[in-house]
């Protein structure tokens, strides 16, 4: 073996490595042996690349040894590129060395292993082609969030997770005990960006978001991943253009960078392409009409559950805002709307398909004594959100945000079944570990 630098799989299928020495380590995805040559099929950070070893080429005892490393075990390769035209994309590494690093145990994960197993062992299922292309895209995702709210001039702010507010509802709440005194796990970040506008008025964070929420379905979990924007000087009509233009923008850019990804999961990145604004907008009032209309049990006031999310959209190809609802059905910290009181400025973005909704978003009503009132109402104890009423006693100016699901739009992108696909180790009522 030399001790020249090693290369990644990607320099194999380079325009120039042909006849080329490489030196390459990574992990074996299959192996066979057959007539005194080695197959390997060995994978990297940037690909997937055949191997083959002869055994007059390695020397017999390293080709025994080489022989023994089990699937995902850990080998290092010196050899040469070479096209061959029966390899998987076109060309292959003849090896003149295999050093083992880990042979490894067998390796437990197989096809048509039962879904609790596999969640079990999901540790090891994130070696996946699937999973890989999976969080490939999620990492992709991400970054074309943050491009865009940094060309947007949005400023990323860090708040906390441990928080003494139950903002979106106690009974949902993680509640902690915080040496003694009651505490919670965040399920927003939005109170403190909202304190955080007066100073930069454009803010948002990427904070894990927390559940208590035993439902076991599709599309939640208990702990999630929360992006959120708050805007001064914002109205609804600005907002939901804001969002629109975000989300035409993010689903474009892992189109246009991720698109072996999106294959390897059977989205073809031309359906995420065609995706562009402006996106269909109704009224929550005209929402309930649609659905009596197909035969919905709703009438003005009833909440809009999962399956009313999903037939509202079933049949659209693009997002749908949902805007205008009860004030009822809401957080206490949305503003009312000035041409119908019943109703508050807010809007949720369903996903097409039938998806459901991924982007809740609203004004923030900035007059205290409806907040309270609100509060008062909704049987919450003010004290706690005495400082968040004191931040509408100096400079107030109106405002508005979101928050975005990652991994609800991630569902919809790559059409998965359940949620818990977009997250490597997903955590839901029954889950806890790995
Ligand atoms: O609609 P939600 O509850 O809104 C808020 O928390 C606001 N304070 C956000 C803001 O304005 N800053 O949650 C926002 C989004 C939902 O639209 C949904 O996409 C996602 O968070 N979400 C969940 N995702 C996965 N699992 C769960 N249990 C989720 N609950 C909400
Ligand atoms: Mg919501």
């Amino acid at each position: 073996m030399t001790d020249a630098p090693f290369d990644t799989v990607a320099r194999v299928f380079a325009p120039d490595a042909v006849g080329r020495p490489v030196r390459l380590r990574g992990w074996v995805l299959r192996a066979r042996s057959s007539g005194g040559i080695l197959f390997l099929v060995l994978r990297d950070r940037t690909g997937i690349v055949q191997v083959t070893g002869r055994r007059d080429a390695l020397g017999a005892e390293a080709f025994d040894r080489a022989e023994h490393v089990q699937v995902e075990g850990a080998v290092t390769v010196e050899g040469t590129v070479a096209e061959d035209r029966r390899a998987p994309d076109g060309r292959e590494v003849r090896a003149s060395a295999i050093g083992v690093v880990h042979a490894g145990e067998p390796f437990p994960i197989w096809t048509d292993q039962t879904e609790e197993f596999r969640l079990d062992q999901r540790h090891l299922v994130v070696r996946s082609q699937e999973h890989v292309a999976t969080f490939r895209i999620k990492a992709e995702f991400l970054r074309a969030c943050r491009e865009f709210l940094d060309r947007e001039e949005v400023l990323e702010m860090t708040p906390p997770v441990l928080t003494g507010n139950a903002a979106e509802g106690g009974a949902e709440a993680f509640a902690i005990d915080y040496f003694g005194r009651p505490g919670y796990l965040g399920q927003t970040a939005q109170l403190y960006l909202e304190a955080l506008i007066f100073p930069h008025e454009r803010v948002y964070a990427l904070t894990p978001s927390f559940r208590a929420e035993k439902s076991r379905t599709p599309r939640h979990l208990t702990e999630y991943l929360h992006l959120e924007v708050e805007l001064a000087w914002c109205d609804l009509a600005d907002l939901t253009a804001f969002i629109e233009r975000m989300i035409v923008s993010t689903v474009r850019a892992v189109a246009e960078r991720r698109p072996k990804e999106l294959e390897v999961l059977g989205r073809p990145p031309a359906e995420l392409t065609a995706i562009e604004a402006p996106f269909p907008r109704i009224r929550y009032a005209e929402a309930i009409d649609r659905l009596a209309a197909q035969g919905f049990p709703v009438q003005w006031g009833s909440d809009l559950g999962s399956a009313e999310e999903r037939a509202l959209t079933l049949e659209s190809r693009v997002p749908l805002f949902v805007t205008h609802y009860p004030r009822e059905l809401k957080a206490f910290y949305m503003s009312q709307s000035r041409d119908d009181p019943r109703t508050v400025e807010a809007a949720d973005l369903l996903a097409p398909e039938g998806y459901g909704e991924m982007v809740g978003a609203s004004c923030r009503e900035t007059d205290v004594a409806r907040l309270q009132e609100r509060l008062g109402t909704m049987g919450v104890d003010p004290a706690p959100y005495e400082w968040y009423l004191d931040l509408r006693r100096h400079g107030n100016v109106p405002h508005a945000g979101f928050g975005l699901g990652i991994e609800r739009v991630l569902r919809w992108m790559l059409r998965r079944e359940h949620i818990r696909e977009v997250t490597p180790f997903p955590r839901t009522p029954s889950r806890l570990t790995p």
